[in-house]
């Protein structure tokens, strides 16, 4: 699975990921959710989303992983994850999703990775500062961006998942071990973390909100000033339905910062067969009109279908 050998290629030392699977990106092998471990009847619509809830940090789950493996960001910075089954958490063997069930949290996707190395990037050309800004991770399943923001100083960072459970079982262990360290390594007591779970189309209950169409039309001297939105929203790979595009795109809306807040987003191109990807994502965007992208990166390593990392902004 392209997603795991991309993890491999940066993990200096230990255990590899885990194994191939399946690639949701090369037109001639399968693909996400159709012809490999599709633990879901297909003809059925999916089932209702589950609702949107805040998971505790104290609500780790027993079957988190007990071993944790180095995933190399550069010579200096090497943050750890977790590795569970889906067949240990949701009872599904070697699947990659189950629409509507499992949306691919359980692994470490290739964009995440492109991902950190655009923020680290932007950090050394000094077009980013992470420090004490509010820092959403959209689809995180391992949350590695959203540790990376946390470790380079963001002062609140929220993670969201489609799942619960993957909250739970990787992204809860995977922030304490790279981020509850104990004196002198650092403590993380001026940080505030929280931890999501649902859908796209209801998440904006539970999120800080950005109110971008009222700052338009007023002063923008809003008494919720200070909790106006994210500074940063980070999503890796979380583009590839094309169904949940809309929800995806009104949610950032929603929740960015009106006007300075940006997005960081990486993920394929195009995702054959499931019909989704920055393409897809960026005409919506160019639709509506309210946002620009900025291309930062093309990842075309022949390991995958293109990768791309765009920043968004508001115009
Ligand atoms: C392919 S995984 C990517 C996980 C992680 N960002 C990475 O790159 O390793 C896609 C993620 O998007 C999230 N997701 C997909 N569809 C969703 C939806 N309709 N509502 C909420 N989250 C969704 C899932 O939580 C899942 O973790």
């Amino acid at each position: 699975m392209e997603n795991t050998e991309a993890a491999k290629n940066t993990t200096t030392a230990g255990p590899t990921l885990s194994s191939p699977l399946f690639s949701f990106s090369n037109p001639g092998g399968s693909f996400f959710g159709f012809g490999f471990g599709f633990g879901f009847d297909s003809g059925a619509p999916p089932p209702p989303p589950p609702p949107a809830v805040e998971v505790q940090l104290c609500e780790e789950s027993p079957v988190a992983a007990a071993r944790m493996e180095p995933v190399a960001v550069d010579d200096s910075l090497t943050i750890y994850k977790g590795r569970v089954s889906t067949s240990d958490v949701f009872g599904v063997k070697d699947s990659d999703l189950v629409p509507g069930k499992y949306e691919g949290g359980l692994k470490l996707w290739e964009g995440s990775l492109d991902l950190v190395k655009a923020l680290n990037a932007d950090i050394k050309e000094d077009k980013l500062l992470l420090e004490g800004t509010r820092v959403l991770e959209l689809g995180c399943g391992h949350g590695l961006p959203g540790i990376f923001a946390a470790l380079k100083g963001a002062g609140l960072i929220h993670f969201q998942d489609f799942n619960a459970e993957v909250l739970r079982c990787l992204t809860i262990p995977n922030v304490k071990v790279n981020l509850f360290k104990e004196p002198p390594e650092g403590t993380c007591t001026s940080r505030s973390f929280g931890f999501f779970a649902g859908d796209w189309s209801e998440m904006d209950k539970l999120f800080l909100c950005g109110d971008a169409e009222k700052d338009k039309t007023t002063s923008g001297d809003t008494e919720d000033k200070m909790y106006n939105g994210y500074d940063i929203i980070l999503m890796a790979e979380t583009v590839y339905a094309l169904s949940s595009l809309p929800n995806l795109y009104r949610l950032i809306k929603k929740c960015l910062h009106y006007p300075g807040g940006v997005v960081y987003m990486a993920g394929k191109k195009h995702y054959f067969g499931v019909g989704g990807g920055t393409t897809q994502f960026l005409c919506l965007v160019e639709e509506d009109g309210a946002m620009q992208p900025e291309r930062l990166n093309d990842v075309a390593d022949g390991s995958s279908n293109v990768r791309e990392v765009w920043k968004l902004s508001f115009k």
